[in-house]
């Protein structure tokens, strides 16, 4: 069985996360989407209304799981015998940080038993600007998310901007 983490803020999930859910599903047995519990980030939805969410936006998908973490990411995935972590690239401005995200979990992940590896997968090239942060901000301002959630994250997302 090989499980793979795919780790995130989630505030909310998008298409493109749920392109590199699918995506992954074909290289990994079981996947779980494992959202971050707070410590730096303020978040607009709460772990649970995230989760929920992604529940929902993954219903009926077999051999997807979601859970929160919270703490360094190596030691979750250890706990759930993961054999890598999923990350989805989008643009090399992604790259940087995704990077030094990369070898950062790789050196921690040192000590226990050999190196946790990241695995990335691009998405669509539609979904190649998509952010939950330009989500947010389209929402926020009245603007249409229609086609970069599910329609009823984006409803979630009119009630929580009062629209
Ligand atoms: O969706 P995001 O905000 O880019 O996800 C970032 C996340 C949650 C994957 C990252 O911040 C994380 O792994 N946090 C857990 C704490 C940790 O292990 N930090 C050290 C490695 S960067």
């Amino acid at each position: 069985m090989r499980i793979a983490i795919y780790p995130g803020s989630f505030d909310p999930v998008t298409e493109g996360h749920l392109d590199i859910v699918r995506r992954a599903l074909e290289i990994f047995d079981r996947v779980i989407v494992a959202v971050a519990r707070p410590h730096q980030k303020s978040t607009l939805f709460s772990v649970e209304e995230r989760i929920r969410m992604i529940q929902k936006a993954v219903s009926g998908r077999k051999g997807v799981r979601v859970e929160s973490f919270s703490g360094l990411l190596v030691d979750y995935a250890r706990s759930k015998k993961a054999a890598a972590i999923i990350r989805g690239l989008r643009a090399v401005s992604d790259f940087e940080y995704e990077f030094q995200m990369a070898l950062m979990n790789r050196h921690l992940s040192r000590k226990s038993r050999g190196h946790l590896e990241t695995v990335y997968l691009m998405p669509d090239e539609k979904y190649t600007y998509l952010s939950s942060t330009m989500v947010k901000e389209v929402a926020r301002l009245g603007g249409d998310v229609g086609n970069f959630v599910p329609s009823f994250i984006a409803a979630e997302l009119k009630k929580k901007f009062g629209r």
